[in-house]
Formats: structure tokens, C-alpha cells, sequence
């Protein structure tokens, strides 16, 4: 069995590409998505920002930083992360009788968020941009200027809800490219429903544009699922 020659700095340290990977699964099945989104931006040679919508505590928003910034040359531009920062909106729709979420759920502060991303010591490696407001507000107010011209490499979804799915992949559309990867992280929550949930976003999402196509780039624990976007 070869040594492994990175030390790992803590749990949320993907290893970096061309490392000996004793596995990609946790002990819980769990995949490190966020270091194979990072594989497919550096082998498409894609380039592009790193938009996140469903920031929490800022865990994956580690995860993604690390993943990226040790690719030669760096790939993605600038690292967006949208949330509320108080938690889940008020549950509507068809997910209005959750009993796996309700309002105020994972609410952490701007500050806490920060606090984060500086003890995993990725703050200063990474030009992030916090937004926060609950997406109805948020999203129409986002100056697209701040992109500068460039679009979507890698876009991460985890907002749990049907709405707050809608919404992100309503503003996210105009700025995707082809090849950029859509992960879903409660791809199977409401036990995998096809009528509730992100599920439900994405259905809607497609039916109305016939030109886009999903297809499945990674399973990556029981929640969440990765998709290549074309069109
Ligand atoms: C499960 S947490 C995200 C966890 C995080 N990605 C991680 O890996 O640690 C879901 C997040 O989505 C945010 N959220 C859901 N719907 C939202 C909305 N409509 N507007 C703003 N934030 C929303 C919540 O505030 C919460 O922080």
C-alpha cells in the first residue's frame, strides 16, 4: 500500500488530483463530489465562476474552494454564494407539509459563514463573493456585472425546497455553458419525488426549455446527484 504524500489538513480536505485516493467514499457512502466537479472543469478545460446557492454553515463552500484553487492554471474565477443567511424561507407548494424541513432551518450568519471559510484557511485563496437575501429578493437585485462577462463552470443547488430550486436555476440559466456541471445535493429528498423538491424544479425547468439536456455525472451519497448541462 503506497504512503500517501498529502496530509490531509481535516475532514472537508479533498485530495488533490493525481493523489492516491484510498476511496472516494466516506464512511457513509458519501462521494467528494466537489473534487470531481474539480476533475471535469480541469480535463474539458473549462473556465468559469463557481455559483452556490444554499450556503449553510459553508461546509461545501470549503470543500469546492479547496477542490479548485490547486488546479494548474486555476479554472474557476470567482466563487458566489448565495443564501439567506437566517435559513430556510417559509415552506410553500408542493412542499409546504415537509416534515424533514421547516423555516429557519441551517440559518448561519453572514458572519459565522466568513468565520468559516477563514478557520479552513480558504478566504484568502479565493475571490468570494457573498449574497446574501432570501433568492426572491436577491436574484432580481445581483448585479451580473460582477460575473464580467464569463458564465457558470460549476453551479451547486442546495436549498432543499422546490422554490428556492426554481429560482436558482431561473437566474442561473442565462449563464451557463455548455459541459458546466449542475449538482444537486437533495436530488433525493421527499424520498426521490419526481413532483416535490428539487426533483420537481428541474422537471419544470426542463420541460419548458426542450433545448437543454441533463445528463448524470455522479451519484454521490443517498442525497445528491451531479448532471453535465448541454444545449
Ligand atoms: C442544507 S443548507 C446548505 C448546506 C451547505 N451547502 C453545506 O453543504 O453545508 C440549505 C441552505 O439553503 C438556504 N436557502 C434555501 N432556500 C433559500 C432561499 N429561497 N433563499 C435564500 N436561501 C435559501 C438556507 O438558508 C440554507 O442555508
Amino acid at each position: 500500500m503506497p504512503q500517501p504524500r498529502y496530509q490531509r489538513r481535516d475532514e472537508l480536505d479533498p485530495l488533490p488530483y493525481g493523489e492516491e485516493w484510498p476511496s472516494l467514499r466516506s464512511a457513509w457512502g458519501r462521494v467528494d463530489i466537489h473534487s470531481l466537479a474539480a476533475f471535469w472543469v480541469q480535463e474539458s478545460h473549462l473556465e468559469g465562476h463557481y455559483l452556490e446557492f444554499g450556503v449553510g454553515a459553508g461546509r461545501s463552500a470549503v470543500a469546492a474552494i479547496r477542490a479548485n484553487v490547486r488546479l494548474e492554471p486555476r479554472r474557476i474565477h470567482r466563487y458566489f454564494l448565495f443564501d439567506s443567511f437566517q435559513g430556510l424561507p417559509a415552506l410553500a407548494g408542493p412542499d409546504a407539509d415537509s416534515k424533514q424541513f421547516k423555516p429557519g432551518d441551517f440559518a448561519f450568519s453572514v458572519d459565522e459563514v466568513v468565520a468559516k471559510l477563514e478557520r479552513h484557511g480558504v478566504a484568502e485563496d479565493a475571490e468570494i463573493v457573498l449574497v446574501p437575501g432570501y433568492f426572491d429578493q436577491s436574484l432580481p437585485r445581483f448585479d451580473v456585472a460582477q460575473l464580467g462577462g464569463a458564465r457558470a463552470a460549476i453551479v451547486h443547488i442546495d436549498v432543499d425546497l422546490h422554490a428556492s430550486c426554481a429560482e436558482a436555476l431561473a437566474f442561473v440559466t442565462p449563464h451557463l455553458q455548455p459541459g458546466a456541471i449542475l449538482i444537486f445535493d437533495d436530488w433525493n429528498c421527499f424520498a426521490a419525488s419526481n413532483d416535490r423538491g428539487e426533483r420537481r424544479a428541474v422537471r419544470e425547468w426542463l420541460e419548458r426549455r426542450p433545448q437543454v439536456r441533463l445528463e448524470s455525472y455522479a451519484k454521490y451519497g443517498w442525497h445528491g446527484e451531479a448532471f453535465l448541462v448541454d444545449f
